[in-house]
């Protein structure tokens, strides 16, 4: 049943109108996961620093997990065990204690594993940052020769992703010119088919298709299976850039065969800003690892103070790592991990689904003169994102929500709005229409 059909259907057994606050009341009340709103730390009108007008001990309407996610009040507890454990013991911190820092990394392994429909942990290791990684395996994948050198992004990709494909051209000598930009069609949503008869057509050309699994821009989730089989099917390297679609979709890289992804995990997976980043490696390229960049922790753990001349390499991603784990990062990212193991992201996209959906039906309802909504409307077509133009002034728009405490963001004319399973309420989602809708009609 679709989502308009669910809420429909949820609206003539109560009684209540959709767009009421007894509706949006019964939603939350019968909410399967409403507790763990109580898990986080919300912003209050007060801690934020925009002037706003109502009760300043209020919690903001935080409407922005697809850029930043809200802090687990677990996050405090593991952090200062991790800073306790390095005050108290000092060197012996790497190699004693819960989790001994020299291992940090270890216990988020299992955990990601399962976000990203990894078939074991050791196809995901948590290293550094996005774009770091996002280096690291396009290097390692991205071996140009003769004609085959082309590099496959979409258009409008986020600029860190340009920026990483071109320079990586660069750095080999090869000609930017042999960068793909994958074109949208009039709607700026990109359609399975065209990918997937741009790739044939390129087929002899392209040495690495560099795909988001849900573009930042629009919010549409691509089909990440069908253009992974495809691609791999044709002999050609596939990596995905996870950064918005980590933690708010379905992901099954090792079932879908994808030869790479990379992650960040301040976004829906509520590790804090600049976290610990991942990285999954298919077990495919378990026995004969591309050629890559190494460092001391590219060594297996067992004989890694042997201090070899030459590197006996991890089994697995883990042969990518540079540098010791950060307990610090680690230790923010296993308590949002933690969270996500104790919910599953099944029942995290149920509620999804009907959350955004909700967004979407009352925007529609209420400002359907106003606005377009950019984001597929098919749910099965985008995460928790919607992705909203104004026939207003955007910015306008956006001041004048902050004055009344929501937290949502704009990029150039597009408002994203993220309402996220984990935190938010419908009735958070009623409101911030309501909000809206005074906004644009006064
Ligand atoms: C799609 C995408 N790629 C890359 C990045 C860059 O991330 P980082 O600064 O963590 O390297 C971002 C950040 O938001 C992103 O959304």
């Amino acid at each position: 049943m679709s989502h308009v059909k669910k809420l429909e259907a949820i609206s003539k057994k109560t009684g209540f109108p959709l767009a009421s606050p007894e509706l949006a009341g019964h939603l939350d009340s019968t909410d399967e996961l409403k507790d763990y709103r109580e898990q986080f730390v919300f912003p209050t009108l007060e801690t934020l620093p925009r002037e706003s007008t109502g009760d300043q001990s209020q919690k903001c309407i935080y409407l922005l997990g697809n850029s930043l996610g809200l802090k687990p009040k677990n996050a405090d507890k593991y952090m200062q065990e991790a800073m306790d454990m390095w005050g108290r013991r000092g060197i012996y911190h790497h190699t004693s204690g819960r989790i001994p820092a020299a291992y940090a990394d270890q216990p988020c392994k299992p955990l990601a594993a399962k976000v990203v429909g990894a078939a074991d942990p050791s196809e995901v290791t948590i290293m550094n940052g996005l774009t770091v990684n996002l280096h690291l395996l396009m290097l390692a994948f991205y071996k140009p020769k003769g004609n085959r050198n082309k590099i496959m992004i979409e258009d409008h990709a986020f600029p860190s992703d340009r920026y990483a494909a071109r320079s990586l051209m660069r750095v080999l000598g090869v000609d930017e010119s042999r960068l793909i930009i994958l074109k949208p069609g009039k709607d700026g949503l990109f359609k399975t088919s065209d990918i997937l008869q741009e790739i044939t057509a390129e087929k002899n050309n392209l040495a690495l298709v560099m795909l988001p699994g849900v573009q930042y821009y629009t919010g549409q989730k691509l089909d990440m299976e069908s253009i992974t089989k495809h691609t791999v099917d044709l002999g050609i390297p596939v990596g995905w850039d996870l950064a918005h679609a980590v933690g708010n979709v379905k992901l099954e890289l090792n079932a879908w065969g994808a030869d790479f992804a990379v992650w960040c995990s301040y976004k829906y997976l509520n590790s804090g800003a600049g976290a610990i980043a991942g990285a999954f490696l298919h077990s495919k390229h378990h026995g004969k690892v591309p050629s890559h960049l190494e460092g001391w922790w590219s060594n297996k753990q067992e004989t890694r103070f042997e201090m070899r001349d030459v590197l006996d390499p991890a089994v697995g991603v883990e042969c990518f790592r540079l540098c010791n784990p950060p307990p610090f990062l680690t230790a923010l990212n296993l308590a949002a991990l933690e969270m996500f193991d104790e919910v599953g992201m099944d029942n995290l996209l149920k509620k999804q689904e009907l959350l955004t959906g909700y967004l979407e039906y009352l925007l529609t309802l209420k400002l359907k003169d106003h606005l377009d909504i950019l984001t597929p409307k098919n749910s099965q077509e985008r995460g928790c994102q919607l992705s909203v133009v104004f026939r207003k002034d955007v910015s306008q728009i956006h001041g004048k929500l902050e004055n009344h405490g929501v937290v949502c963001d704009t990029r150039g004319k597009v408002m994203r709005i993220a309402p996220v399973p984990f935190y938010n309420t419908y009735t958070e989602v009623l409101t911030f229409v309501n909000i809206l809708t005074d906004i644009i009609n006064t």
